[in-house]
């Protein structure tokens, strides 16, 4: 929900105007009081469900103000490294995290999600990403995977959490199919383009987009509390 000094409509329309970057930049001081931050209830939920397995070092990818990372730090033995592309929302995650539980170092780098820096070739344990896959377009689906899955060490796992796509009777349907064409129509119409489409990367098409990035895929339902239970927790492990 948005919530009290939020962005108002106008700066919403404003951020969906800009390129995707720029639009974050101006939506950064006021991004943590929108829907758009995942709920630290299910990023508790995913972070627990990740450490039960060790954890050395973490990478968080369009990890935005820090959300993941706060409750994910905690478990990080060497390391946690967030990556985003805009660098207001990466102020934002510094003073987030700045005394956040945990003690493992934290480094923020601005950097694209579909071209990952040469030195995070298997330096990771875990790589999550939370609330962003809308802003890969369904062509890079593969490359953004595959550079996951480059980043991870051997037996490596890369966590995140998705839904069901929603059936014609359900509103969020209507609403994002709605969402999704008008983003296509400004797309088509303005540039840069703004990239953010709902419905992506949901269970279980993106198991076999993931098993032939090379991942091994396990999906546990029913881990979250309301009202986010239809919410699925999905570990795609680094398959040699
Ligand atoms: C909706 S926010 C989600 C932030 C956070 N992960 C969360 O769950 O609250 C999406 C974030 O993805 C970032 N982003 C979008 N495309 C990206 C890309 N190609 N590489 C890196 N970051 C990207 C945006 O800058 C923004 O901070």
């Amino acid at each position: 929900m948005f919530r009290p000094g939020g962005p108002t409509f106008l700066e919403l329309l404003d951020q969906a105007m800009s390129e995707t970057t720029e639009g974050y930049d101006k939506l950064a001081p006021k991004f943590d009081r929108t829907p758009f931050r995942t709920p630290d209830a299910m990023l508790v939920e995913m972070a627990r469900k990740a450490s039960e397995k060790p954890i050395f070092s973490a990478l968080d990818l369009c990890c935005g103000t820090g959300a993941a990372m706060l409750h994910l730090r905690p478990y990080c033995a060497t390391r946690i490294v967030g990556l985003d592309l805009s660098a207001g929302m990466l102020d934002v995650a510094r003073k987030t995290l700045e005394g956040s539980g945990g003690t493992a170092p934290i480094d923020l780098v601005q950097g694209d999600a579909l071209d990952l820096p040469p030195s995070f070739e298997g330096a990771f344990d875990l790589v999550t990403s939370t609330g962003a896959f809308g802003h890969i377009e369904v062509r890079d689906e593969h490359r953004f995977l595959v550079g996951i899955r480059r980043a991870l060490k051997e037996g490596g796992r890369f966590v995140f959490v998705t839904a069901k796509p929603p059936g014609p009777f359900d509103a969020w349907f209507w609403l994002a199919h709605g969402f999704n064409a008008a983003m296509h129509v400004r797309n088509a119409v303005r540039s840069p383009k703004f990239v953010m489409y709902y419905l992506t990367f949901m269970w279980p098409g993106v198991k076999r987009r993931l098993e032939g990035a090379g991942f091994t895929v396990t999906a546990r339902h029913g881990l979250f509390p309301a009202p986010y239970s239809r919410y699925v927790y999905v570990e795609a492990t680094r398959r040699e």
